[in-house]
């Protein structure tokens, strides 16, 4: 396993549409097990391939409940509507209220190609969203109300 660097925001690969992932073999389990220790290293809830240079439609979350690995993953159901504080490893330093779905059910693959189904709700949902907007170029400051001020991160 190997720590990757995380790009910031200013990198065009976070800017761009990733692709499929279409083998599922021993390199893609490197990149998730490289996925996920990046992630802890990093102190983060959830980290998309594109923030360490890999234009692929996955990503890894823990929201403090387990490992979720999501390959070509997509949203399938979008119920009601949150507000909260939002960040990102690539925007280090930032943070902005945004507003995303309270509940939302999540399709993908797992390493061998298995397709499951996943629901999430509040900062589970939020950060399905907010990987899943990554695979697709999008930062979550394009869904900001609100930036926040350093002097309101207490
Ligand atoms: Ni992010």
């Amino acid at each position: 396993m190997a720590i990757r660097n995380i790009v910031k925001e200013g990198d065009e690969t976070l800017g761009k549409v990733c692709r499929p992932v279409t083998e599922f073999n021993e390199r893609l389990w490197q990149l998730l097990d490289d996925m996920k220790e990046t992630l802890v290293k990093a102190d983060g809830v959830g980290l998309a391939a594109p923030q360490i240079g890999v234009l692929r439609r996955i990503f890894v979350m823990n929201v403090g409940d387990g490992w979720v690995e999501a390959i070509n993953p997509e949203i399938v159901e979008r119920e009601g509507e949150q507000e909260d504080v939002e960040g990102c490893l690539s925007c280090p330093n930032q943070f902005g209220i945004t507003r995303r779905p309270q509940k939302v059910r999540m399709k993908a693959q797992n390493r061998q190609g298995k397709w499951f189904y996943l629901t999430g709700e509040g900062l589970k949902a939020r950060c399905i969203c907010h990987e899943t907007d990554h695979l697709d170029g999008v930062l979550f400051k394009q869904h900001v109300i609100r930036m926040l001020d350093p002097s309101e991160l207490a």
